[in-house]
């Protein structure tokens, strides 16, 4: 299980301080590349018309606002829960679609019923889960049968030289930034150090596997540096 878990008590109010700048940090801090991951995950959900999708831990709902412009066209609905009320606040405040949700709610006791969704999304969520297996097991609780689960994480690239500069820039230059732009003195220092604590790869595909997911496809991004799986119910 992964190390050192992040305590909800530590982690909620934390999401809450930064909600205000969050998006804009996100792009800055990651030079924009966030965007082109977001818009990978968004690829291999192969959606059809009145699907019904999750999006956990959906924070200011970033992800969320680029499956809704991708599809414009297509009738479907979507929610999002955030156990974070000024992140939920602020996906209220600038996503004005009839298709879209925002709810205030914890990932590991999800409020739906079981076999809801056809597809659950969660992007930069997963490591920050304080009971990981219970997180997962509630998103394939809620999944239809052959539903499929879309994962984006942050990971540790496996290359030595770009290791070296991965660690360097996510422990020496993002916190200062981070704290300078956000105001916010953990939050920055605890990205880095929620990545390092987070399963290894093959770890975490055994888990999903051992949830009971199955067809398991990982895809190494920006060298490791982020990794997403895609699985099925
Ligand atoms: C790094 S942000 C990612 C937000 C968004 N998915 C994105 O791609 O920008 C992580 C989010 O997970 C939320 N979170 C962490 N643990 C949670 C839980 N147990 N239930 C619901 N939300 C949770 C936080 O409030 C935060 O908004």
């Amino acid at each position: 299980m992964t190390k050192n878990p992040p305590e909800k008590e530590t982690i909620q109010p934390l999401f809450d301080a930064i909600a205000p700048v969050y998006d804009f940090l996100n792009h800055f801090l990651s030079f924009g590349i966030d965007t082109y991951w977001r818009n990978q995950i968004i690829s291999t959900l192969l959606l059809t018309p009145n699907d019904i999708i999750l999006d956990a831990a959906c924070g200011t709902g970033a992800l969320s606002h680029r499956l809704l412009k991708k599809y414009s066209h297509v009738p479907f609905s979507l929610t999002g829960v955030d156990f974070s009320e000024k992140m939920i606040d602020h996906a209220m405040k600038t996503i004005h679609d009839k298709r879209a949700t925002f709810i205030q709610g914890d990932v590991e006791t999800l409020p739906f019923e079981e076999l809801t969704f056809h597809h659950v999304m969660i992007a930069f969520g997963v490591r920050n889960l304080e009971n990981l297996s219970k997180g997962l097991h509630e998103m394939y609780r809620v999944l239809k049968k052959e539903g499929t689960i879309h994962i984006l994480e942050f990971s540790v690239p496996p290359n030595g030289l770009w290791r070296r500069l991965f660690h360097f820039y996510f422990h020496k230059i993002l916190p200062p930034l981070g704290k300078w732009i956000s105001g916010h003195s953990h939050a920055y220092t605890y990205l880095p150090k929620s990545v390092e604590h987070f399963l290894p790869l093959k770890e975490f595909t055994a888990l999903l596997t051992n949830t009971g997911f199955h067809s398991v496809t990982i895809h190494a991004m920006t060298g490791g540096v982020c990794t997403l799986y895609v699985a099925q119910k």
